[in-house]
């Protein structure tokens, strides 16, 4: 059974079971308090905590989903067997439940129907394990009765606390709850042999944790405690890529269908094996997929939060490709098969794959560059002991390797990054240095700066328009940076622009100029200002109040300001250089006279 039919199977199932199938939410939570969407529940939230009423919104209390998630905790322990950083959750809920409805033993019961007699699994290789009580809330006895009444063996049911078989919250406060995991027995081929080998065994990974089912009772609040919610509801979670290795009776998610194509892609750049190199090759084929759906969702590299993650992704991967040998735009060829193999179920990795495209290959050519001499001097100063935060700072700042590949390539020679606190207080002092340096810069120019670049912003909108007159309805705006200079307009467009197509565009923009239209500003709902034909800039999450700036009949753009009242404001304009900035992607500067 393949991927696609799995994935089909379980929401079908629980369609038929009377639940509204919800498509996955963004890889981007609502909830900004953290980083990623790492559950599928997270999309639920408040209905689960009882703040929102969801016959209201989903029309009943039975919902089903599959979830794209990224999980970031172990980046560096990805080449094992269960461990992905990007996965697929599928999960069933019920919130709220009234007498109709299903709480424990429902969930339970569907679960085995499911494994069972839909997807045939061998009943005698799975084992449940459930919350033996912790803190101030009880052992849960009632799933102890109902998996004997089920037909497991007491000898098949263990009972662990906290750490293992209590869920949630995601954040610091939100619901959670106890929880029962049903486990599969890999074989014993898998096993470490020791008569006490079972789930969570500390030594090997045999069984197989492969449906999660809390039991939300619960909400964690500020202090820390855990009070009982006035609701009950069940949320499930099962990994798509364990589940299709079970299936598919293969030992990891890597042997089967969602990353075959991918492992074979990068079999086919290298000449390395992948038999002998499996980690490194497990490592790329698991981050790549990572890297274009976060890359789908807008996210660009950058030195902070999911910049950050997808910067670490990416030059971990520039890095081990290096070990294989890959050819120079890797990234690029394993992105395709990417796109190729989830742009049926999950369309935007394909309307995203222009910007994908460019931004990996613009991280690879400017990480390039550094690579090769930031791991000489990495492991030189390895060779000599461990390695002093602060000089992994000047590694960072120098090379720009994350601090965990630094961190990395140290564990390799058998070293590790002492006085971390160096680290930490080097960037402190170096961000509190560029700050300074740029508040210097921008004050010392004064008012006058500031109306430059309000200038220089409106003559922006007026040129993004007139390259969507003379090239084209695809040019769309991917990056804009404004100095009281200078102005830098990065766009899609294949091609580089003729002599005679650079004189069009500024003929139009002087044009404008000199008709004095009015820039007009105007607050609206988002939806109204893109249905009004707004222009947006992709990579933009917007309010759903936007600001939109007006130019005569002229320009429409969602912008947040500042602009000039009148164009005549504006003076000459002129272009002076007009490059590519990767593939698929022009860069022009252009100024005011
Ligand atoms: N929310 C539970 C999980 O993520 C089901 O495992």
């Amino acid at each position: 059974m393949d991927s696609k039919e799995i994935r089909e199977k379980f929401l079908e199932f629980f369609e038929e079971k009377g639940h509204k199938v919800v498509p996955s939410s963004s890889l981007i939570p609502a909830d900004t308090s953290v980083l990623f969407t790492t559950a599928g529940m997270q999309q639920f939230s408040l209905y689960l905590a009882g703040e929102k009423d969801v016959l209201k919104d989903f029309g009943t209390r039975h919902l089903a989903s599959c979830q794209k998630c990224v999980r970031t905790g172990d980046i560096e322990n990805i080449g094992d067997d269960t461990h992905h950083v990007f996965f697929e959750m599928l999960g069933n809920w019920s919130i709220g439940e009234d007498d109709k409805g299903y709480f424990k033993e429902g969930s339970i019961k569907y679960a085995l129907e499911f494994l069972l007699d839909r997807l045939k699994l061998d009943k005698s290789r799975l084992w449940v394990t459930i919350f033996k009580g912790e803190k101030d809330i009880p052992r849960d006895k009632k799933a102890f009765d109902l998996c004997k009444q089920m037909g497991f063996s007491e000898e098949r049911i263990l009972e662990f606390g906290m750490e293992d078989n209590f869920w949630g919250p995601v954040a610091k406060t939100g619901p959670c709850g106890p929880c029962l995991e049903i486990f599969y027995d890999r074989g014993e081929e898998f096993g470490c042999g020791s008569p006490d080998c079972g789930p969570n065994c500390p030594r090997c990974k045999r069984f197989a944790e492969l449906w999660t089912l809390v039991f939300m009772e619960y909400l964690k609040n500020e202090k820390g405690d855990y009070i009982l919610l006035s609701q009950r509801n069940v949320d499930t979670g099962m990994g798509l890529e364990r589940l299709t290795a079970i299936l598919q009776n293969k030992p990891s998610a890597y042997e089967t269908d969602l990353f075959l194509p991918i492992i074979s892609e990068i079999q086919k750049l290298s000449s390395k094996s992948y038999s002998e190199n499996k980690r490194v090759f497990r490592i790329i084929a698991d981050h790549i997929r990572a890297a274009v759906f976060i890359a789908s969702e807008g996210i660009v590299p950058s030195n902070v939060e999911r910049g950050y993650i997808l910067r670490r992704l990416l030059r971990r991967m520039i890095r081990f490709g290096k070990v294989l040998e890959l050819r120079d735009g890797f990234l690029i060829s394993l992105a395709k098969i990417v796109i190729n193999n989830y742009k049926d179920i999950y369309p935007e990795v394909q309307s995203h794959q222009a910007d994908i495209l460019t931004i990996f290959q613009n991280e690879e050519e400017k990480f390039k560059k550094t690579l090769e001499r930031g791991i000489k001097e990495t492991s030189s100063l390895a060779a000599l002991g461990d390695i002093d935060g602060r000089d992994a700072f000047r590694i960072y700042e120098t090379y720009g390797f994350p601090l965990e590949m630094i961190e990395e390539i140290a564990k390799e020679k058998g070293r590790k990054i002492i006085n971390r606190e160096n680290f930490e207080k080097e960037f402190k002092r170096h961000q509190e240095i560029s700050r300074a340096g740029a508040e210097k810069k921008f004050g010392g120019i004064g008012k006058g700066a500031t109306y430059q670049a309000t200038k220089l912003h409106t003559a922006t909108h007026l040129l993004h328009q007139a390259l969507r007159q003379v090239l084209g309805k695809h040019v769309r705006q991917m990056g804009s940076d404004i100095t009281p200079q200078r102005l830098r307009f990065d766009f899609a467009h294949p091609r580089k622009l003729t002599e005679d197509e650079i004189r069009k565009v500024e003929e139009i923009v002087n044009q404008k100029i000199r008709e004095d239209l009015e820039v007009h500003k105007e607050k609206m709902p988002l939806e109204k200002a893109l249905k009004s034909g707004a222009l947006a800039f992709f990579k933009e999450k917007y309010p759903p109040e936007v600001t939109v700036y007006t130019i005569g009949n002229f320009s429409k753009e969602i912008c947040a300001g500042p602009h000039v009242k009148r164009t005549s404001e504006l003076g000459h304009f002129k272009i002076i250089k007009e490059e590519s900035c990767g593939a698929g992607i022009r860069r022009i500067r252009a100024i005011l006279e």
